[in-house]
């Protein structure tokens, strides 16, 4: 069974938003199995880690972006989740850019339980919102 295992009840129906939560989903699983097959030490594991993030806050980028111009009611709530959490993942972002060691297994279960959880929480709300208004290019 994957780290990460994605269900098709994760997801919301917007199919830019899916993509991208499944996209996550893969990426964090071939890290996790890279990490199970002693790929990566605590000084390559970065060059993983860090592209992960960066998808997570493009992400937060494109929701936001659709919850704006949708006038989504709970846009600055919905927001300050993505904000709080991407602090909370950068504190580890910057520990590896500075050579400090970090937990990437941790890290990554980390990121895994708060996206499904926030998925079923928030993003979920999104999807009569969201699939009256135009996708996205
Ligand atoms: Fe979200
Ligand atoms: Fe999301």
């Amino acid at each position: 069974m994957p780290f990460f295992a994605w269900q098709d009840r994760y997801d919301v129906n917007i199919s830019s938003l899916d993509e991208q939560h499944r996209g996550i989903a893969g990426m964090i699983n071939n890290l996790y199995d890279s990490l199970e097959k002693g790929v990566y030490n605590d000084e390559t594991v970065g060059s993983v880690l860090i592209p992960i993030v960066e998808c997570l806050k493009y992400h937060f980028q494109t929701e936001e972006k659709m919850m704006m111009e949708s006038n989504y009611e709970e846009y600055h709530y919905h927001k300050s989740m993505h904000d709080r959490f991407t602090d909370e993942v950068m504190l580890s972002v910057i520990k590896i850019k500075k050579g400090e060691q970090v937990n990437a297994r941790e890290i990554l279960t980390m990121i895994r339980d708060w996206l499904l959880t926030h998925i079923e929480e928030e993003d979920r709300k999104l999807t009569p919102v969201l699939s009256q208004s135009s996708q996205p290019k």
